[in-house]
């Protein structure tokens, strides 16, 4: 009897589970159908998605960059200002028109402070720097910082940076010396690598010494994600704070450890010494201690903790190197792909050299056509492809009824704009011409963006700009580049790195001057 009533009541929990299961289903599904409806609903036009990826699922052997650019080439149209896309279950915005970008980036900048990255300043100290943080603590930060990237700093800095150019020089004339074929890629990003290093830790980390050095070991592992960095990021994306109450961390903790030493033994090595180089270093530190920097007043704001010192020397360091390297690297293809832009690029670079004497500063600001070349390969290859917002407050979209929802991501879809017949004829064609004044003039403000714009733009515009300067004119004053046999053209974009970057790195036939 009581077997028997006990095999009714298992067959009964069973019937009862099934339902239950069928039930829990339909309703996902019909919550996932909802979702993917999202901009249908509100006349907005959008790319169909399918589950789970939404419209990431392209993302297999392609970069974010031309997946981007196929949805902004289906979706643009008159007077369309944005259209709807999926990332997993989010809808996403994507910015069409560049009014619209203008409101997002500068206008309407209250309502698109935040990026919705993750950080986690108590578990994972590093992670909340410039990039990530939000509100208020984040204008704070940008205030304190904004001071340490004006021209003045920049020229303070420019010897330390025409140093590292020189030991860069040098180790790849010993390079050159063996007769085979470099890859540029590699030997710029310790270039940039020693830079920053030099500028933000105050190390002489010698990475172009030795390939192996430790600085460069750690910085590469700060940007290579494995596939579990990958799912811990679009977690903390997705459930910031839930993560957060789950202590998770992202950064890998030998990296975070080496950052966190490497800090605390500059900020007390310059103050027991008192050694004074006029660096980065030098600013956080005055920051630290709150002593005035010229010219600014900064009391009002309080001073910087270690943490956050070693936080934003980190990002600089993270945000600076890859994408100062790429950009150089793009600009060296290109050149090497056409000898008579090289050879007009090489010339610009003689004539500074040879109406002020030497490498100053001045001598590089005059240096005209080397920045348009630059500025075109920033275009064709920016290496940040698109910037994200997330929306702070419900935003009407002006001149329509659509409202942007409080939590949601913006996109401005940056190669896609770059990449646009409309804006850049031919836009597979690289011309440095297109930014003499005549021509970069006419065209829209926002139509030029590699570096974002706005209040929230990139910091190290400056300071990224001047390195890659000073990078090209050492190298076109003292080699000659030709592609190797090894390299394909067009080159073929690499779809696993966030960065743009080219596949396989970039290997070149390289001579003296
Ligand atoms: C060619 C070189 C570089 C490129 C193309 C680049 C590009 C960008 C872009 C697109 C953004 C986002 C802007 C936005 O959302 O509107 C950004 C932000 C940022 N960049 Fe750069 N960057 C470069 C070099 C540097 C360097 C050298 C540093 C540091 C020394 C740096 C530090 C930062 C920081 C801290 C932010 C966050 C700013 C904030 O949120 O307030 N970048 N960068
Ligand atoms: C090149 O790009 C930089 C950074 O966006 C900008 O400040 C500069 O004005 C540009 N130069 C030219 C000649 O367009």
């Amino acid at each position: 009897m009581a077997v028997q009533s006990f095999h009714q009541f298992g067959f009964l929990y069973q019937i009862m589970w099934i339902h239950f299961v069928l039930i829990a289903v339909f309703l996902a599904i019909f919550w996932l159908r909802n979702r993917y409806s999202y901009w249908e609903k509100r006349g907005v036009p959008y790319i169909p998605a399918s589950y789970p990826l939404g419209n990431l699922q392209g993302l297999f052997g392609q970069q974010l960059s031309t997946l981007t650019k196929g949805f902004y080439e289906k979706l643009k149209g008159p007077a369309r200002k944005l259209g709807g896309i999926y990332f997993f279950i989010n809808p996403v915005a994507i910015a069409l028109d560049l009014e619209f970008v203008k409101d997002i980036l500068i206008k309407d900048f209250r309502y698109f402070h935040d990026r919705g990255l993750y950080y986690n300043e108590k578990d994972d100290p590093l992670t909340a720097h410039l990039l990530t943080l939000e509100g208020n603590k984040w204008k704070t930060l940008r205030n304190k910082l904004t001071p340490t990237f004006t021209s003045g700093k920049m020229k303070t800095m420019f010897p330390l940076i025409t140093s590292v150019a020189e030991h860069f020089q040098q180790s790849l004339e010993a390079a050159v010396a063996t007769g085979q074929d470099i890859e540029v890629k590699d030997f710029l990003a310790r270039y940039t690598t020693d830079v920053i290093g030099t500028c933000a830790f105050g190390l002489e980390c010698n990475s172009l010494a030795d390939p192996k050095a430790k600085f460069r070991e750690k910085g590469r592992r700060a940007v290579q994600q494995s596939p579990i960095q990958v799912i811990k990021v679009f977690f903390g994306l997705t459930f910031g704070d839930l993560a957060r109450r789950m202590h998770l961390r992202v950064i890998k903790k030998d990296v975070s450890e080496f950052f966190m030493n490497a800090v605390k033994q500059a900020v007390e090595h310059r103050e027991h010494s008192k050694e004074v180089r006029n660096d980065f270093m030098d600013l956080l530190i005055k920051l630290k201690n709150t002593q005035p920097i010229e010219g600014e007043n900064i009391k009002q704001l309080g001073p910087l903790t270690l943490n956050e010192i070693a936080a934003q020397a980190f990002v600089f360091f993270v945000a600076g190197f890859e994408t100062s390297s790429t950009a150089m690297t793009f600009c060296l293809y290109e050149l090497a792909l056409n000898e008579e832009l090289q050879e007009k690029a090489r010339q610009n670079v003689l004539d500074s050299l040879e109406s002020h004497g030497s490498m100053t500063y001045e001598a590089i600001y005059d240096m005209k056509y080397i920045e348009n070349c630059i500025n075109e390969s920033l275009r064709k290859y920016p290496p940040i492809t698109n910037i994200f917002r997330c929306v702070s407050n419900n935003y009407q979209v002006p001149g329509s009824d659509i409202v942007l929802e409080k939590g949601f991501r913006v996109m401005v879809p940056v190669y896609a704009i770059h990449h646009d017949p409309e804006y850049y004829p031919k836009p597979e064609m690289y011309d440095p011409e297109r930014f003499n004044p005549d021509q970069a003039n006419q065209r829209h403000h926002m139509a030029f963006i590699p570096f974002g714009d706005g209040p929230r733009s990139c910091i190290g515009l400056r300071f990224g700009m001047m390195q890659a300067r000073v990078g090209m004119a050492y190298l076109l004053k003292n080699f000659r580049f030709k592609l190797a046999s090894r390299t394909c053209t067009p080159l073929v974009i690499d779809p696993s790195s966030f960065i743009m970057a080219p596949k396989g790195g970039l290997w070149l036939q390289i001579d003296k001057v």
